[in-house]
């Protein structure tokens, strides 16, 4: 064996590796020293062109020059393939490796062109984006060195997967822990066993053998996600297995973020797709990534041991030890059936199977009730399988089968609601493997077919053949052979197990009145989990079957999973694009629980921009009013009945005193159906009292979609030719943003209102005075950011006195949302420090927590503008149901304090995302209060660039890690923070450790 006394790195420093630069190759530069493990390596700064960097690679002696052509003829072949690769350079003297004396030693020196770029060792989260590009281009390597020779290339090297096993033989002495050393022994023995059944059948060609993610290098997208286009260091170049080379690119995944066993997979698909893989290299693809790791393990130690200075050898041992123990903790088969299926290779059918094998019953009973416990499940209610899932889940069961009189069972594969949780970053570990029983206690169970019942922990196993025949000819031979020998019914709540040999309809036991079966094709010999994320079933369907042939089914008790892809299309075709949705694959969302949404999968995300569920999803209290009002009546106002009346009442009592005010006061309500409806029927009736027609709003503003509310909508992310369409009635000025805008700091609102005064006298002066002054309290549209003082008590009151009147938008900010008032107009006040009445406020969303109900409350006298141009009447707006709905809003808020709740939260958000502004210097401002918030994104403080690719790709991660949140503002590069106001403070704090750690991990 070579090499494997360790080899240190030769000995110079970087004086020496400038005078060698200089007078080998000509270029002066400053060296400073990268790491290697063998080698030296040192970048250099080329003096005389700034920005012009090369890699002076020392070789260790212990290679030969032919290996070193070797290297040089590799790099060649790729780059002539289109990869960026390192271009040796001509030494003094022409050829492209210098020899030069260390020590009396002859070394091999060589100049490369620096490839630019980071590590993507440095990019600490690795997207599935990033994955399958690291993938691609370990399968473009492989293509392009498919076709190359060359002697240098015939050498032994530790890592050559080829020698695992011996390395690892040799090696493991060097690591220093016994338990460490067992677990790398035991991975390694199984894994050796595995790689020998196949092989003679892998293909070996030239590899790079070391593309890690020390080895890629990564440049960036506009969003700052990382684009994989550089390989370097060549030093391991040689003959092996073109599979380990995807084996090799895929190890470095398991110690990123997330650090999940399949997370391997988007690597494997890509390289498939461009290198595709055979049988054999596919069952050889798992135990080489633990044999890899395992290398890695033990000759990091050695490294270590022998070269205690070298710190980029000891700083890589807990990474190295994930690379091995990931692989080594998963199931190499569960594993193996994973990748096929990905590759989309054929795999034995599934949910049909068990049936197909002649498995007979196990419980004799005349009928089984198959219980829901997915998110369509209508049994379990209110959250309450947050809290006790065990409990809600023997509560649904005892229910079906007490209704059925008989037996009730859960259903295979299916992902549990009850196995789920908030505010959780990882997918659920939900999915079903087993199926539980409810039974009457006592029940006798058979064999289901002829076996051997054994002990297995607390739980029976009974391990029996099955006749092949039975098994549907689709199924491939390799699959056929593998089921068609041994089938294990694994059972936990048996008493009294007859161990030994059964036949088939023999008496095995008597059942609790709970019992837990899993069946699975071969013997089960360790405890196999009850539970396994969704991402995992494809593999664990390989050995484990649906057990409803031992309820005496024909039917299975698995469900096929909705489809959410061609759910998607289906939307797509049937109901108009126009009508946008989050995401480009979003998440199936079909059930909420107070501020969380629950997809098909059973995963609940955290919901952060559901201003409109203001109680929370699914309040029970909702859920009974309507369900009791449609039982009694709905029909539309022009009938007498109380609920419109005391909906209005209730809304004007909502308003503070001031506002209340006899004979100037707001004293009267209209009810529509939405915000859109409030802000055109609230047009209507200024334009209607003022007299005239022409409209000042701000600039960055969303009002809604009909004509009207639409012309004074001027936000330009929402409709991007605002500008150009704008109806010659509206009239806009710049929304005082203080932040960003033309006049920041405190004396903005009196300059932003100073330009608006004398945009509303040129208006008047030129025939065309305004009639009407639309805006919202807080600038909600634009990011939750914050009228400066002063600037609405000046424009007010200079649209008054020009004969004007105020429509004040709350749809989207009022409502109790900002906490410390009800309406955001109370926040304003003239400088006698009265708060700023409006003449008339729009108000929907909130108010009916996601019924459709909206408002206008303004001053009699106004509507009675209106009145000349007839009646108003809205078939449902103020129905009899949108009333009660509405009263009983109010009523919960009351109720649920969730004013204050919003005031309390959103002062904690508040504070610590301003502490994470300290730590993340991307967030440039926390705009908004209560649970109206804004966090802007910025590349760069001074100029306040705004950041809008990196919010899409930060959203889309917040995504993935469970939390919905959108980015808003005509720079689309706010994170609007308006979560329903129940939120908790667990639930906040989620929200903020997350965007923390998407910050610092990156996306
Ligand atoms: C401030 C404001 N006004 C009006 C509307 C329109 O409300 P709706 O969507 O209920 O028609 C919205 C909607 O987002 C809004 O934010």
């Amino acid at each position: 064996m070579d090499h494997l006394d360790g080899l240190p790195r030769p000995d110079v420093d970087i004086a020496w590796a400038e005078r060698i630069a200089a007078s080998e190759f000509g270029v002066a530069g400053a060296a400073r020293e990268l790491g290697s493990q063998q080698d030296r390596n040192f970048l250099i700064d080329e003096r005389t062109t700034p920005g012009r960097k090369f890699l002076l690679k020392v070789n260790n002696p212990v290679f030969a020059r032919a290996e070193i052509d070797a290297q040089n003829a590799v790099m060649a072949t790729l780059a002539a393939a289109g990869l960026t690769v390192p271009e040796p350079q001509p030494s003094l003297d022409g050829g492209l490796v210098a020899s030069v004396l260390i020590d009396g030693v002859p070394h091999d020196v060589r100049l490369l062109s620096f490839v630019p770029g980071e590590p993507l060792i440095d990019s600490e989260h690795l997207s599935d984006r990033a994955a399958a590009q690291l993938g691609d281009l370990a399968g473009r390597v492989s293509r392009a060195l498919s076709g190359i020779e060359h002697p240098g290339l015939d050498r032994w090297l530790q890592w050559d997967l080829r020698n695992a096993q011996q390395v690892v033989a040799e090696l493991v002495r060097f690591v220093d822990d016994p338990p460490r050393r067992a677990v790398i022994e035991e991975a390694v023995a199984e894994a050796s066993a595995r790689l020998q059944r196949v092989a003679a059948d892998l293909r070996v060609q030239a590899v790079h053998a070391d593309l890690t993610d020390d080895n890629v290098v990564v440049s960036r997208d506009e969003s700052g996600s990382p684009i994989i286009d550089g390989v370097i260091d060549f030093g391991d170049s040689s003959l092996g297995w073109r599979v380990a080379e995807l084996a090799v690119a895929c190890s470095p995944v398991f110690h990123h973020s997330p650090s999940r066993p399949l997370a391997v997979l988007p690597v494997i698909a890509a390289f498939d797709a461009v290198q595709p893989l055979t049988d054999a290299e596919i069952d050889a693809l798992w135990p080489l990534m633990v044999l890899r790791g395992a290398v890695l393990v033990v000759s990091g130690a050695q490294q270590v041991a022998i070269d205690p200075g070298n710190d980029y050898a000891s700083s890589a041992d807990e990474r190295e030890w994930r690379m091995l123990a990931v692989p080594a903790g998963f199931d190499a088969d569960i594993a193996t059936a994973a990748i096929r299926r990905r590759l989309g290779r054929p795999m034995p059918p599934r949910t049909d199977l068990a049936a197909g094998l002649g498995i007979g019953r196990m419980i004799d009973a005349s009928a089984v009730e198959i219980v829901d416990l997915g998110y369509s499940s209508r049994e379990l209610r209110d959250g309450a399988w947050l809290d006790d899932p065990e409990g809600e889940e023997n509560r649904v069961l005892a229910i079906a089968a007490a209704e059925a009189g008989t037996v009730a069972a859960t259903r295979f594969a299916e992902a549990r609601l009850t196995r789920s949780a908030v505010n959780d970053r990882e997918a659920p570990r939900n999915v079903a493997l087993a199926l539980d029983v409810a039974l009457p206690g006592g029940s006798t169970l058979v064999a289901p077919f002829d076996g051997e019942l054994k002990p297995f922990g607390d739980s029976v196993l009974l391990v029996g053949s099955v006749d092949p025949s039975a098994v549907s000819s689709t199924i491939s031979p390799p699959a056929v052979s593998d089921l068609s020998v041994l089938v294990s019914v694994l059972i936990s709540g048996i008493a009294d197990p007859v161990f030994g040999p059964v036949a088939r309809g023999e008496a095995i036991g008597v059942s609790a009145a709970r019992l837990r079966v899993w069946l699975a094709t071969g013997e089960i010999r360790s405890a196999p989990p009850r539970f396994v994320p969704l991402e995992e079933l494809d593999g664990w369907e390989s050995r484990f079957l649906d057990p409803a042939p031992l309820l005496g089914s024909g039917r299975p008790t698995r469900r096929p999973r909705p489809d959410s892809a061609r759910e998607l299309a289906r939307r797509d075709a049937a109901y108009d694009p126009l009508q946008e949705h989050y995401y480009s694959a979003p998440p199936q969302i079909e059930r909420g629980w107070r501020e969380h949404l629950i997809d098909v999968d059973g995963r609940h995300y955290l919901d952060m921009v559901n201003n409109v569920a203001t109680l929370g999803h699914g309040h029970p209290r909702i859920a009974e009013v309507a369900a009791d009002q449609w039982r009694m009546l709905n029909t539309n106002s022009r009938f007498h009945y109380s609920a419109v009346t005391e909906l209005s009442e209730r809304l004007l009592a909502t308003l503070p005193a001031e506002a209340r005010a006899a004979g100037t006061g707001l004293d009267t309500v209209l009810l529509v159906n939405s915000g859109t409806e409030a802000v055109d029927l609230a047009l209507r009736l200024t334009k209607a009292f003022s007299g005239r027609d022409d409209v000042l709003c701000l600039s960055e503003s969303y009002h809604g979609w009909s004509l009207a509310s639409d012309a004074v909508s001027t936000s330009v992310s929402d409709n991007p030719i605002a500008d150009e369409t704008r109806a010659p009635w509206v009239h806009v000025t710049p929304t005082p943003n203080a932040f960003r805008g033309a006049h920041r700091g405190s004396g903005a609102g009196a300059a932003y209102s100073a330009e608006a005064i004398a945009q509303l006298r040129t208006l008047a002066e030129a025939g065309t005075p305004i009639g009407t002054f639309i805006a919202e309290p807080r600038q909600g549209n634009a990011g939750a950011i914050e009228v400066p003082g002063g600037y609405f008590a000046a424009v007010w009151d200079e649209v008054r006195r020009g004969g004007g009147v105020v429509i004040c938008d709350e749809v989207q900010v009022g409502y109790g949302r900002q906490g410390d008032v009800f309406w955001g107009f109370q926040q304003h006040t003239d400088p006698e420090g009265r708060i700023l009445v409006p003449d008339v406020i729009t108000v929907a969303k909130a108010m009916g927590n996601g019924h459709p109900l909206g408002a206008v409350i303004t001053r009699r006298e106004i509507v009675d503008a209106l009145a000349a141009q007839g009646s108003f009447f809205s078939s449902a707006g103020g129905s009899t149901l949108s009333s009660r709905i509405g009263v009983a809003v109010l009523e919960i808020m009351e109720d649920e304090a969730l004013q204050a709740n919003a005031a309390r939260i959103g002062s904690h958000l508040r504070t610590r995302l301003e502490g994470l502004a300290e730590r993340h210097p991307m967030i440039g401002a926390v705009h908004g209060r209560g649970l109206y918030m804004g966090a802007e994104l910025v590349r760069d403080r001074t100029t306040l660039e705004p950041a809008p690719a990196e919010t899409v790709a930060i959203c889309e991660r917040f995504r993935e890690l469970g939390v919905i949140v959108q980015p808003t503002g005509d720079r689309q590069n706010i994170l609007k923070v308006k979560p329903p106001l129940c939120i908790s403070q667990d639930s906040a704090d989620f929200f903020v450790d997350t965007l923390d750690e998407i910050l610092r991990a990156g996306w």
